[in-house]
């Protein structure tokens, strides 16, 4: 045991080296609190391994030892060690005390924002993530430039979700009515998975998204440049393809004809719809415009009345324009 516990760290140590695909346990280390966060789940990991060895070695041995066919003598009082309490209270106290002290610092140090810290606003909404630059540009893939400290101001318009992203080893809950936040530095380029990790309705599987880690400040500046205007150069139906993608439309509705919690656009465009309350309707420019803006005016027969007005996101007047013109453009 005393051997193994080395080696298999040394194991996990080899296999958590720095790639972008992170070990078989880990994700990759990509931000600041990586290597501290991993070393203290390790370390937690391997001291519960071990004290539930020695209590499962001590138990069988107990009941061998004691079993009632070598016992059948009256047997004296088992007397107090003092010796023995005070070995088995204060080694594992210790250990409870550097879980402690470790984990305290780690706490203090996702609580304490750098000054000067790159803010962004992330708002949680069923089910997509809005993300808002200094700049004014937005996404709804989080970006941002390595080696600097970023920080997350996080809403949520209507339920809770949480904010998680392994690879940077930070997580936070988006709480309605509120702004919480949590920072960062990247220290890895690459594309790393965002989750929502609070259960939030039927999408909440679908609420993926990525965090974009730009190696220069350069690269960083010219995406957001970029994003300033993302419909620039477009046809109407291809900025609609990009506002089904970046409002979080596609979370709910594909445009390849299978269905998810509601209609998918595919093939729609021109066809009659049957409704709940038994009428029929065609789809027109008119139609799509009233179920972007009033979705529960007319339920196609099958679904449930979940979306809320403009399925919860800001929508401008141009972009329902375009919305329209995409799932136009989808008619076969
Ligand atoms: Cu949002 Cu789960």
């Amino acid at each position: 045991m005393i051997h193994l516990v080395p080696n298999l760290l040394a194991v996990l140590q080899s296999s958590s080296e720095q790639t972008p695909e992170g070990s078989l346990f880990f994700p990759p280390k990509a931000s600041n609190f990586a290597a501290e966060a991993d070393w203290l789940y390790n370390f937690i990991f391997w001291v519960s391994v071990v004290a539930f060895a020695l209590v499962i070695a001590a138990t069988v041995y107990l009941v061998v030892r004691y079993r009632k066919s070598v016992a059948p003598e009256p047997q004296p009082s088992p007397h107090h060690s003092t010796k023995l309490e005070v070995i088995w209270s204060v080694i594992p106290s210790i250990f409870l005390v550097v879980m402690f002290w470790k984990g305290f610092e780690l706490f203090v140090d996702y609580r304490k924002v750098p000054a000067g810290a790159y803010q962004i606003q992330v708002e949680g909404v069923k089910w997509n993530w809005t993300f808002r630059y200094p700049t004014g540009a937005e996404s709804n893939e989080l970006h941002v430039p390595m080696g600097e400290p970023v920080e997350l101001l996080i809403s949520s318009k209507d339920v809770l979700h949480s904010v998680f992203i392994p690879a940077f080893r930070v997580k936070q809950d988006a709480v309605p009515g509120r702004y919480t936040r949590l920072w960062f530095e990247a220290t890895m380029p690459g594309e790393f998975p965002f989750y929502c990790t609070e259960y939030c309705g039927t999408s909440h599987s679908g609420m993926i998204t990525k965090a974009k880690v730009y190696e220069t400040r350069a690269e960083f500046d010219e995406w957001l440049k970029s994003a300033l205007n993302p419909y620039e150069g477009k046809s109407p139906a291809e900025a609609g393809a990009l506002v089904w993608e970046r409002k979080g439309c596609k979370t709910c509705h594909t445009n390849d004809g299978s269905n998810l919690v509601g209609p998918s656009f595919k093939g729609i465009w021109g066809a009659t719809r049957e409704f709940e309350d038994g009428s029929t309707g065609t789809v027109d420019e008119n139609y799509i415009l009233e179920s972007i803006q009033m979705p529960a005016a007319k339920i196609v027969k099958g679904y449930q009345n979940v979306m809320v007005a403009n399925g919860g996101q800001e929508l401008s007047d141009e972009e329902r324009d375009f919305l329209v013109a995409y799932i136009t453009s989808l008619a076969n």
